[in-house]
C-alpha cells in the first residue's frame, strides 16, 4: 500500500513540475466527463511502416518471401517499366524466387477509366500481394486495384468519397501492398488515400480509408536520380503544399463532432502537434534543398532529402489532411484544355503539384487571419525574415515567400498560362464545391464567392 501511495505522490510531483505548454500542459486536475464530447477531442497518427535507405529496394524480394507471397501484382507505368527503379524491383523478386506479373498501363494522373483497367487486370490474376513502383499515379492506382480485387462485387462508386460516391467504409482486409515511390512528392506511400480524375464531373476525387494504406513504404533515394527536371519541380511543390496546408489546417479539436466509434474518425483529422512536427521538418528541408534538387539531377544529398521530406509530408497529410490549394486543384486539373507539360508525355494534363501550387499565394493570403503566427512561422521556416513582421502582414509575407519559390522554379504565370480565363471560373468553383472533405479543413469558412475570388486572383500571379 505504501508503495502505491509513493507512486501517486511521485505522479503528483511530476505533474506540478511539468511543462505547461499546450502540448504537455495537462495538469491532471481537469474534470473529464464520461460522456462523449460533442466536438472531437482526440487525434491519432497512423502510418505505413517506413524503410528508408540508398539501395534499399534490394530487400523487397525478401519482404515478399517473408509475407509468403506466391503471386505478386507489380504495378507501374509505361515510362518507368524500362527504367532502373522497376529493374531493381524485378531483380530482387527474381533473385528471391518470387512469381510476379507486371501491369504497366497506369495512366499518369489516373482517371476512373484507367483505375478500372487496372482493377480488371488485378481481378484476372490470382494475386496474393501488390507492389507499386512509381509516382503517386502508380501508387494510387495500385491501392484501388487492391480494394476492388478484394471486393469484386462492389460497384466502383461504393467506396468513392461522398458526395460524388457513396463513401462506404472499408470493412474488409486488403492484400498486403508494398509502395516504392519514384517521385518525391505525393507521399501516397504512407496515406490511406487514392485520387483519380472522375471524367464525368471534370474534377478529381478519391477514396479515403485507413485500410488503403500500404503495409510497407520502401523509400529508396536512388530512384530519384532519373526524375526529369519538370517532374522534380512540380512534385516538389506537392510536398510544399502538403506541408503548408497540413500545418495551417483547422485544428483537430475544431474539425467537427467526435465519432461514435473510433474507427470512424476520418483520415483527415485537422492539424495536430504531431503532424506539425512533420510539416516543420519539410518546410526546413524545402528551404535547404528544393532548388538544388530540381536543377541538379545528380545531387544525391538534395534529392535524398527531398525524397524523405515527401514521405514525412505524406505522414502529415495522411493524418492532418490538406485544404484549399488541393480542393481548388482538383477542378483545375480535371478541366485541362491543351496544356502539355514538358517531361510528362504527350497528352494534355496539369500535373498535380502544378495545379496545387497555382492558387497557393492567394489561398494563404486568405487563410492567414485564422492564425497569423502559424503563417509567419511557415514563412520563416521557408527562409523569410519575420523578425519585425506585423501579424496583419502574415498573409502577404507568406504569399510573397511562396511566389519567390515559384519564380525560382519558373512556374507558369498563373491559371491563364495553363489555358484558363475568367469565363472558366464558375466551372472551376462548381468542381471545387464537392471537395467537402478538404474545404471543411480550411481554417476559415469560405463561400462560393470566396472561391471565385481566389481563382480570379490566381489567373495571373507574378
Ligand atoms: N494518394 C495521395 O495521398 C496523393 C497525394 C498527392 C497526390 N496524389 C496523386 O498523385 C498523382 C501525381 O503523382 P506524381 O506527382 O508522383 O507523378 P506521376 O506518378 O504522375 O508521374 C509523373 C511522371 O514522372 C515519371 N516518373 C516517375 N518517377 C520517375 C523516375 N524515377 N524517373 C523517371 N521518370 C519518372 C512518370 O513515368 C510520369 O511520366 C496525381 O494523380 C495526384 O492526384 C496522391
Ligand atoms: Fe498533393
Amino acid at each position: 500500500m505504501s508503495s502505491r501511495k509513493r507512486v501517486f505522490d511521485l505522479l503528483r510531483t511530476i505533474n506540478v513540475a511539468s511543462c505547461q505548454c499546450p502540448a504537455h500542459g495537462y495538469r491532471g486536475n481537469i474534470h473529464v466527463s464520461n460522456s462523449t464530447p460533442v466536438k472531437d477531442y482526440a487525434f491519432e497518427i497512423k502510418c505505413s511502416t517506413v524503410r528508408y535507405g540508398l539501395g534499399v529496394t534490394r530487400e523487397v524480394g525478401q519482404d515478399l518471401v517473408n509475407l509468403n507471397a506466391k503471386n505478386v501484382c507489380v504495378m507501374t507505368d509505361s515510362n518507368l517499366v524500362s527504367l532502373n527503379p522497376v529493374k531493381a524491383v524485378l531483380n530482387s523478386l527474381t533473385k528471391n524466387g518470387v512469381n510476379y506479373k507486371v501491369y504497366d498501363r497506369v495512366r499518369v494522373e489516373p482517371t476512373d477509366s484507367s483505375f478500372k483497367d487496372a482493377i480488371k487486370f488485378a481481378k484476372e490474376g490470382n494475386f496474393d500481394s501488390f507492389v507499386a513502383v512509381g509516382g503517386g499515379s502508380v501508387m494510387d492506382t495500385c491501392k484501388a486495384a487492391n480494394l476492388y480485387y478484394c471486393d469484386p462485387d462492389a460497384d466502383f462508386l461504393d467506396y468513392v468519397n461522398a458526395p460524388v460516391g457513396k463513401g462506404k467504409s472499408i470493412s474488409l482486409q486488403l492484400k498486403p501492398m508494398i509502395a516504392i515511390p519514384t517521385t518525391s512528392g505525393t507521399g501516397s506511400e504512407t496515406t490511406g488515400v487514392c485520387i483519380f480524375d472522375f471524367e464525368e464531373i471534370h474534377a478529381k476525387t478519391g477514396i479515403s480509408h485507413n485500410a488503403l494504406r500500404p503495409l510497407l513504404a520502401v523509400i529508396d533515394p536512388l530512384h530519384t536520380l532519373t526524375v526529369p527536371e519538370k517532374v522534380s519541380n512540380y512534385s516538389g511543390f506537392d510536398i510544399f503544399c502538403h506541408a503548408l496546408e497540413s500545418f495551417t489546417a483547422v485544428p483537430y479539436t475544431e474539425r467537427g463532432s467526435a465519432p461514435a466509434n473510433p474507427t470512424l474518425r476520418p483520415a483527415y483529422q485537422g492539424s495536430n502537434p504531431i503532424s506539425d512536427v512533420w510539416a516543420r521538418f519539410c518546410l526546413q528541408t524545402l528551404q535547404k534543398y528544393f532548388v538544388r534538387s530540381v536543377y541538379n539531377a545528380d545531387d544525391i544529398e538534395a534529392r535524398s532529402s527531398m525524397h524523405l521530406a515527401a514521405t514525412m509530408a505524406g505522414v502529415g497529410i495522411g493524418n492532418a489532411g490538406v485544404h484549399l490549394c488541393h480542393g481548388l486543384a482538383y477542378p483545375i486539373a480535371g478541366n485541362v484544355k491543351s496544356f502539355v507539360p514538358k517531361d510528362y508525355g504527350t497528352e494534355p494534363i496539369i500535373p498535380h503539384g502544378l495545379a496545387v501550387v497555382m492558387t497557393a499565394p492567394a489561398v494563404f493570403r486568405f487563410t492567414a487571419p485564422s492564425d497569423p503566427d502559424k503563417h509567419l512561422e511557415a514563412a520563416s521556416l521557408l527562409g523569410a525574415d519575420v523578425a519585425n513582421a506585423k501579424r496583419d502582414d502574415a498573409g502577404k509575407i507568406l504569399s510573397d515567400t511562396i511566389l519567390k519559390y515559384m519564380d525560382a522554379m519558373k512556374i507558369e504565370n498563373g491559371l491563364k498560362a495553363l489555358g484558363y480565363t475568367s469565363s472558366d471560373v464558375p466551372d472551376l468553383v462548381k468542381g471545387a464545391l464537392p471537395q467537402d472533405r478538404l474545404l471543411k479543413l480550411t481554417p476559415r469558412p469560405q463561400s462560393a464567392d470566396d472561391l471565385s475570388k481566389l481563382l480570379e486572383d490566381s489567373l495571373t500571379i507574378y
